[in-house]
């Protein structure tokens, strides 16, 4: 079959033609956007396009693909644009089927038996359940740390990275700012210290996306982030990308390719079509964000609210130094609410869903448990809250919390 005829070919008979027919479709016509691929086979032109391009996709070189799993121009353009967005020239992402894949296919990718990794204590529940699951069980050693190591506020001032750097450590994985708690982490200083000592640094972006924090400016060497979240905006979608400079890319590839990390056509179409408003939606969900929390600053009901972006936040100077704005995720720490009225608090909200992923145009609202979460600085405040701030009218959502907290009241 070499040729894709729109037009019907009578030499072939009716059900060749309608396997064959309208495969192709070369036109002058151009669309705003890049027509979508859908597609696990991919046909070349020879045995010997086959043979030159197979290593080349194997070697994860620009745009070589064999088989929908290395990638379709959709993919391409999606990973293309992420690397443009994230690094700029002399980088590259990989796109897995969610932000925790990226996160571990990164991690697999580089740390073998044997290996120490350097974790900070406010990494998000899943990937501390694959440092204390699968990676335990390959034999490497995990040793939390305290967020705030470094800066005021730290457990014991005079630790630095440097002292909990082992002969065997290969990675040192920050997130900033941390998932509930939301410290930030003195990122600058922490991968100069890695640095020096030859360990690779990894960083989740979930919170941040590249319009708010240039984390290769910082430093660090591997960018992780979900594209679920802001990047897709509409809760429609699980993906997430690796970003890498060259250098590094061979080894994040090879990880990618055997491991079978790939994603569908509709799902990169759908993360293209998202990336499209991210600047404009950030912007209002920083606005609405920034306006509902410092309302709850004012509540009786809340004892401190997390959010790096209000001006008595305890890391706000850092934020404003490496941060260019802030998200709609924050969270809210009540000065008491037993199990009952912190359900109260959250059930039959008009405007806030009740939903642990957050991102998208939506507000949610969900009680944080951080009992198994926190081993080096255990959480000793009260109840927490997560909320993310949608693209509602925020003071719909501040009646509809205040309706929340008076719903809580009434609880005994
Ligand atoms: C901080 C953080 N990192 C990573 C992820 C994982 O993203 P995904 O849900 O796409 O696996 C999440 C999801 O909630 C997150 O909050």
């Amino acid at each position: 079959m070499t040729q894709h005829s729109t037009q019907g070919d009578h030499a072939a008979s009716p059900a060749t033609q309608l396997v064959e027919l309208a495969r192709r479709f070369d036109t002058p016509i151009r669309t705003a956007n890049l027509p979508m691929s859908r597609a696990s086979t991919v046909v070349m032109d020879s045995i010997a396009e086959a043979l030159r391009v197979g290593p080349a996709a194997m070697a994860g070189e620009l745009h070589a693909s064999t088989y929908a799993t290395a990638g379709t121009p959709t993919t391409f353009a999606l990973m293309d644009a992420i690397a443009a967005m994230e690094g700029g020239p002399g980088y590259r992402a990989a796109l897995m089927p969610s932000g925790l894949a990226a996160i571990t296919t990164a991690l697999l990718a580089w740390l073998k038996p044997g290996d120490h990794m350097l974790v900070t204590d406010s990494v998000y529940g899943p990937t501390r359940v694959f440092c204390d699951g699968m990676l335990k069980d390959l034999g490497i050693a995990i040793t939390y740390f305290d967020p705030l190591i470094g800066l005021p506020g730290a457990l014991d001032p005079a630790q630095r990275i440097e002292h909990l750097i082992q002969p065997n450590t290969k990675m040192l994985y920050l997130e900033s700012p941390g998932s509930y708690t939301f410290e930030l982490q003195d990122v600058r200083s922490l991968c100069a210290a890695a640095r020096k000592a030859g360990v690779l640094t990894m960083i989740d972006t979930a919170w941040s996306s590249p319009l708010l924090a240039r984390p290769f400016d910082w430093g660090v060497d591997i960018v992780t982030m979900p594209l679920t979240k802001y990047w897709s905006g509409h809760s429609d979608v699980l993906m997430g990308a690796a970003v890498v400079r060259e250098e590094l890319w061979p080894k994040l590839w090879g990880a990618v390719r055997q491991l079978g990390m790939c994603v569908g056509g509709d799902d990169a179409f759908l993360i293209l079509r998202g990336m499209r408003t991210l600047d404009v939606r950030l912007e209002r969900h920083q606005r609405n964000a920034l306006q509902v929390a410092q309302w709850l600053q004012t509540r009786d009901e809340v004892a401190a609210v997390l959010y790096p972006a209000l001006p008595d936040a305890p890391q706000h100077a850092l934020w404003k130094q490496e941060f260019q704005g802030a998200c709609g995720l924050f969270g809210i720490e009540l000065k008491a609410a037993s199990p009952a009225q912190l359900a109260a608090l959250c059930d039959g909200r008009r405007h806030f869903g009740i939903g642990y992923s957050w991102g998208g145009y939506e507000s949610l609202i969900m009680p944080a448990r951080l009992d198994s979460l926190r081993k080096v600085r255990p959480w000793r405040g009260g109840p927490l809250v997560r909320l993310h701030i949608g693209l509602e009218d925020p003071q719909d959502l501040i009646a509809d919390l205040q309706a929340g907290f008076a719903a809580m009241r009434a609880v005994a």
